[in-house]
């Protein structure tokens, strides 16, 4: 696809649609000097032309998305409307017609990520995802390109934009969650719908695309556990705080010496001193480990207008130049052309522990729980306690060494059904720093 003009077509004009927009109309003379092509875009699929009208005067608004992909004149889709439904029918329809497809859709990847690329091998065409994760930040292409020498044998990442907005804010300013998500939404980077956020979702859609690229293998969301921040309590914010840790909503997978993964998304105690824990806002930032390179950390704007516009027109022009085809058709890496991932079982998990008890203020109490806790072998690293108010029952803190999902499962079934507690307890996990990192 080298001819000057390359015709799009996008669906959907809202936060990044509108970016997009943006980046091809004021950058439109950078980009033709960069790969010679200028995009002409044909048309822009919405669901309400009156309402886009008078902000993008000129712009060939439609709602005709069939009529719009149809157009021989258009050589690539942009889907940036978001959802699975409609979405997915229409990158089907693009697929069939051996258009190549740049999309931002997490949810639509992570659901039916390995049908849609295997579409795009029968019609000899490809799928460009790189808004999809991270936002602006190239984690993709690292991983398909930079990456592709090592073993990859760990991800750590904060891949929600609008969960690490809250966090900070509750964190950094005292503000409540509803105040923060609230920021999030007026800021564009929430989802239309924020639960999807908040529950820890998108991150594990997000976790599947990445995983899948990292360790060669077909991740769906069902393989991730998931937890999100929207049960969250302020007072374990605090605790963590006291504890010298901030609370991080993380997506990690790992892979075994037996190349068994484990792959979770929930919100985990970061040592203040790990460079994961600096990361505020709508910022991003992906912690990869290779055998060769070791660790690599990739950093920046996870969410928004602009950033995300700058992956999806990194995209086109991967389209437009033929990188993404070429690399798509050469490399075995996409999730059509991998094997399920062997998954561990999440109570096999070993891990560090935070757990908030709120016990009865009488001799023994504490003891009662360290025998709970050292009966399916698990040894406490921390305690915190604060003195009793006149309800008579106080916070005990506990960080413990590393133990079992499993066991600590069970250790808090037999600590919430003693007298002395007032159930269902907190339980957190806590993440160190890998050696190489934290010895510089
Ligand atoms: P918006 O809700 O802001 O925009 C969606 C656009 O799609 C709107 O223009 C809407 O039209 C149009 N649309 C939706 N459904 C239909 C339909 N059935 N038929 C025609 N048009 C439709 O979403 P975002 O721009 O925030 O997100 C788009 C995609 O990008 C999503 O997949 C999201 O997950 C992903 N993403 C978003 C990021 C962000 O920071 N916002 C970051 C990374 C990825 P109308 O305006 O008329 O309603
Ligand atoms: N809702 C997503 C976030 C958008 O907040 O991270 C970026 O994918």
């Amino acid at each position: 696809m080298s001819e000057a003009s390359t015709g799009i077509c996008l669906l959907g004009c809202g936060i990044v649609g509108g970016g997009v927009v943006k980046i091809l109309t004021d950058q439109a003379e950078l980009l033709r000097q960069r790969i010679g092509v200028r995009f002409d875009i044909r048309h822009v699929v919405v669901r309400d032309p009156k309402k886009h009208a008078a902000t993008y005067p000129g712009l060939p608004l439609t709602t005709d998305a069939h009529a719009a992909i149809d157009d021989p004149k258009v050589q690539i889709v942009v889907e940036l409307m978001g959802g699975t439904t409609a979405a997915g029918a229409l990158v089907e329809r693009a697929l069939k017609l051996g258009k190549p497809v740049v999309t931002a859709n997490k949810s639509l990847l992570a659901s039916r990520g390995p049908e849609l690329f295997a579409l795009a091998r029968k019609h000899n065409t490809a799928i460009a995802f790189e808004a999809s994760c991270g936002g602006g930040i190239p984690i993709i292409d690292a991983l398909s390109r930079g990456l592709v020498a090592n073993r990859i044998d760990a991800l750590v990442g904060i891949v929600n934009g609008t969960c690490n907005v809250i966090l900070t804010r509750m964190t950094r300013n005292g503000w409540s969650y509803a105040q923060a998500l609230q920021e999030a939404q007026k800021l564009g980077f929430a989802e239309a719908d924020p639960t999807l956020d908040v529950s820890g979702r998108d991150a594990a859609q997000k976790l599947a695309i990445l995983a899948g690229l990292a360790f060669n293998a077909r991740v769906s969301e069902a393989d991730i556990h998931v937890e999100g921040i929207d049960k969250l309590h302020p007072a374990d914010i605090q605790f963590a705080t006291d504890l010298g840790y901030v609370i991080k909503l993380l997506a990690i997978g790992e892979r075994d010496a037996e190349g068994r993964l484990t792959l979770r998304v929930h919100p985990t105690l970061v040592h203040k001193t790990d460079v994961l824990a600096e990361v505020s806002g709508s910022f991003n930032a992906i912690s990869i480990y290779g055998h060769a390179l070791g660790h690599a950390l990739f950093y920046g704007r996870g969410a928004g207008q602009m950033p995300t516009a700058s992956a999806a027109v990194a995209d086109l022009v991967g389209v437009a130049t033929g990188t993404t085809q070429l690399a798509f058709k050469r490399l075995n890496i996409y999730p059509d052309s991998a094997a399920p991932a062997k998954v561990l079982p999440f109570e096999q998990l070993q891990s560090r522990y935070y757990l908030r008890l709120t016990a009865r203020d009488v001799p023994g109490v504490l003891a009662q729980i360290t025998h709970a806790l050292g009966e399916h072998g698990i040894s406490l690293s921390a305690v915190l306690q604060r003195e009793a108010d006149e309800s008579q029952y106080v916070p005990v803190v506990i960080t413990t060494h590393l133990a079992r999902q499993g066991a600590m499962r069970a250790a808090l079934q037999a600590i919430d059904a003693l007298p002395t507690i007032q159930g269902p307890s907190v339980c957190l996990r806590v993440i160190d720093q890998p050696k190489e990192f934290a010895n510089g």
